[in-house]
């Protein structure tokens, strides 16, 4: 096991480190940057031409990804949804000639999102499966799918898988949005710009990064909060769960906008609040961030560093390259990885194999 982990003390910080790579495998041969185009070789032109409506299914990290994904294709002007597999597979939403029913699932196993399909494919939806593995029992169940190439992940917390999973997503989204919508050319290839650069970028987090010290600072706190908005949302929640997966530690993702409905009640001196800005869009969360410090919370923001003079008043900044936005997010969640991980480390956590989790989970 120990020469599985390349001399990192765990697989999952090895993992974290390994998506400059399986960010580039995930992007090989699908993005023509100059041209502002993307192809999936799964699908021809024209494939989702008949698309206005897609329904996510998926569970874990992986509904995080597809809450990503949905708030892109929404920005688009597709009517997309996420629902958690489990209460689809319960409850399916109604579909009709113009549905694609997406599972998004790391393993292609997971018995939620496997039900889930089966309800749409026997209702009569388009089913397309996103995944990591090969031959998963997913793929013989959907109509199509596409991979996200990450790679194996050992480590039960999903960190690359997660990264790629985005990326994978938002090809497929920009696919969808051009044969049914149409996009914008020129928004196309600043997307498709920080896509290209998003290997880069990663590798300048992992080599800058200094989560471990504020993971140290804030080490033996009540309860660690994360808030977001729009994709930067799907980022705080996904942030939360790293968190008490692997950590044990109490922490919750919110909407920035629930913020004052409910959340701040549970805010003190004694309770983190980490907040994710993507880019101009997301400044509206900095007000929610100064109403917490204003109750004595620590803040942590992660943000592009061209930001950095609009959220000078952190307490602690981790900066990402600047970027497109919808690409900002990823890099802010492995910073949020990293926090996590070395909140857990510093607690003496069994980090890759956390009490009572399951790589796979495959009842229901
Ligand atoms: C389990 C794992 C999570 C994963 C979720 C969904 O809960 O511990 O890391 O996100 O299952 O798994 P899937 O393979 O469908 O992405």
């Amino acid at each position: 096991e120990a020469a599985g982990k390349s001399g990192y003390p765990h697989f999952m910080l090895k993992e974290i480190h390994e998506q400059p790579e399986s960010l580039r495998q995930t992007l090989h041969g699908r993005v023509e940057e100059m041209a502002g185009r993307v192809t999936l070789e799964e699908f021809d032109r024209g494939a989702f031409a008949d698309i206005e409506r897609v329904q996510f299914v998926s569970m874990g990290t992986s509904h995080h990804a597809a809450m990503y994904a949905a708030a892109q294709l929404t920005a688009r002007g597709l009517t997309a949804n996420t629902y958690m597999a489990g209460e689809y597979a319960d409850c399916p939403a109604p579909i009709d000639d113009s549905t694609l029913v997406v599972a998004v699932t790391q393993s292609g196993e997971t018995a939620d999102t496997m039900n889930a399909i089966r309800r749409a494919r026997d209702a009569g939806a388009r089913t397309l499966a996103v995944t990591n593995v090969v031959g998963s029992s997913v793929t013989r169940e959907c109509d199509e799918s596409l991979f996200i190439r990450a790679g194996p992940e050992i480590g039960v917390a999903a960190t690359k898988t997660f990264s790629s999973q985005v990326v994978a997503l938002t090809l497929l989204g920009e696919r969808i949005a051009e044969d049914s919508t149409g996009v914008q050319r020129a928004e196309m290839r600043s997307l498709l710009s920080g896509l290209s650069d998003l290997p880069g970028d990663v590798q300048q987090v992992l080599d800058e990064s200094t989560a471990a010290d504020v993971a140290e600072a804030l080490y033996g706190c009540d309860a660690y909060f994360f808030l977001g908005r729009g994709p930067a949302h799907a980022v705080a929640l996904e942030g939360a769960l790293k968190f008490k997966e692997i950590s044990y530690e109490h922490a919750e993702g919110f909407a920035a906008s629930e913020l004052k409905h409910g959340p701040l009640a549970l805010v003190t001196d004694n309770t983190p609040v980490f907040g994710v800005i993507t880019g101009e869009d997301d400044l509206k969360t900095i007000s929610n961030l100064k109403e917490v410090q204003a109750r004595g919370a620590p803040v942590v923001v992660v943000a592009p560093a061209n930001l950095a003079d609009k959220v000078e008043f952190a307490d602690y900044l981790l900066p990402v390259p600047e970027t497109h936005p919808e690409v900002a997010g990823v890099l802010a969640n492995v910073q949020l990885q990293l926090v996590s991980y070395h909140a857990a480390d510093q607690l003496g956590r069994p980090i890759d194999k956390p009490r009572n989790l399951a790589k796979s989970v495959t009842v229901e």
